[in-house]
């Protein structure tokens, strides 16, 4: 279902700045990978240069072997529709039902006329079905009808997740999915991406906690628009992590009493970990 995706010495400028310099990466269909890097490394850059949603000063983006940005508006079109992203601002509709914003995901590879008649009348009976299943599987199937504006952030996040199920896309980015949510809503989340990478899709999170990043078996860190790391968690040394994220004094310290607390009670943390990687 995923396709290969590969960069070739990106670059991407905002002015004088640059925020992706030189990015080569090659992501296998199927595989899922954690992004890491510090505030402003490029992390959400390098989602948008996947769905051509920035212009390319250099380099190249292929996946499943086309460039990207020598798509026609069609093509790019039909690209798009298979990808699917979830971020913090969960690009819902807040005035439609939660149902309605979950069967949005399979809206875009509708015809215009079946568009129409889906936002007019609702869903069909299987859509339905599909959305009613997504929205139970993270723990909303009570809220199918509730205004999406009514529902709190979290439960927010979960309908752009139950979107994604309904949706089915090959190719998910997740652009720090957790950062406003729960611990019981952040678990919930990553399982339903998990079951979606596991079913075909590739997927690339960016991650702020470093310790959930460990649990993929691939890590990709940014440092200044470049890539500073990409391999297996186990080779990403403390002395790494703290080149990448130097400078970026609130998040030091913050690795820094995680890894106090880790040393203080080694099991509970070991357990957590087990608990995610086991999904
Ligand atoms: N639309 C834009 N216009 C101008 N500069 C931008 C734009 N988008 C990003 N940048 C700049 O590019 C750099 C990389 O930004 P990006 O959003 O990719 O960082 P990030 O790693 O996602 O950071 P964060 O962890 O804070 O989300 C930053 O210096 C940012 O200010
Ligand atoms: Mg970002």
């Amino acid at each position: 279902m995923g396709q290969r995706l590969v960069l070739d010495g990106v670059g991407v400028r905002f002015g004088d700045a640059a925020a992706l310099e030189g990015v080569t990466l090659s992501v296998k269909p199927g595989e899922k990978l954690a992004v890491i890097g510090a505030s402003g490394a490029g992390k959400s850059t390098l989602f948008r240069t996947l769905t051509r949603s920035v212009a390319l000063g250099s380099g190249s983006v292929t996946v499943g072997g086309r460039n990207l940005y020598a798509l026609s508006w069609r093509e790019l079109g039909a690209t798009r529709r298979r990808v699917g992203t979830i971020h913090q601002a969960y690009n819902l509709v807040p005035e439609l039902s939660a149902g309605m914003n979950a069967a949005l995901g399979e809206v875009g590879g509708l015809g215009r006329l079946a568009t129409l008649r889906t936002l007019l009348l609702g869903p069909d009976a299987g859509l339905s079905r599909r959305v009613e299943g997504a929205l139970q599987q993270v723990g909303l199937g009570e809220r199918v009808r509730a205004r999406t504006a009514d529902l709190s952030g979290g439960q927010q996040q979960r309908v752009a997740v139950a979107r994604l199920l309904v949706q089915r896309p090959g190719l998910i980015l997740a652009d720090e999915p957790f950062a406003a949510v729960d611990p019981v809503t952040a678990e919930r989340v990553m399982a339903a991406l998990l079951d979606l990478n596991r079913e075909g899709a590739t997927l690339l999170v960016n991650l702020h906690d470093v310790a959930a990043a460990r649990t993929f078996p691939r890590i990709v860190a940014l440092r200044e628009g470049r890539i500073a790391f990409d391999g297996e968690p186990k080779d990403l040394t403390d002395e790494m992590l703290a080149g990448i994220y130097e400078g970026d004094e609130k998040r030091v310290q913050h690795e820094e009493e995680k890894l106090g607390s880790r040393r203080r009670e080694p099991m509970r943390v070991a357990e957590g970990r087990d608990g995610v990687s086991a999904h």
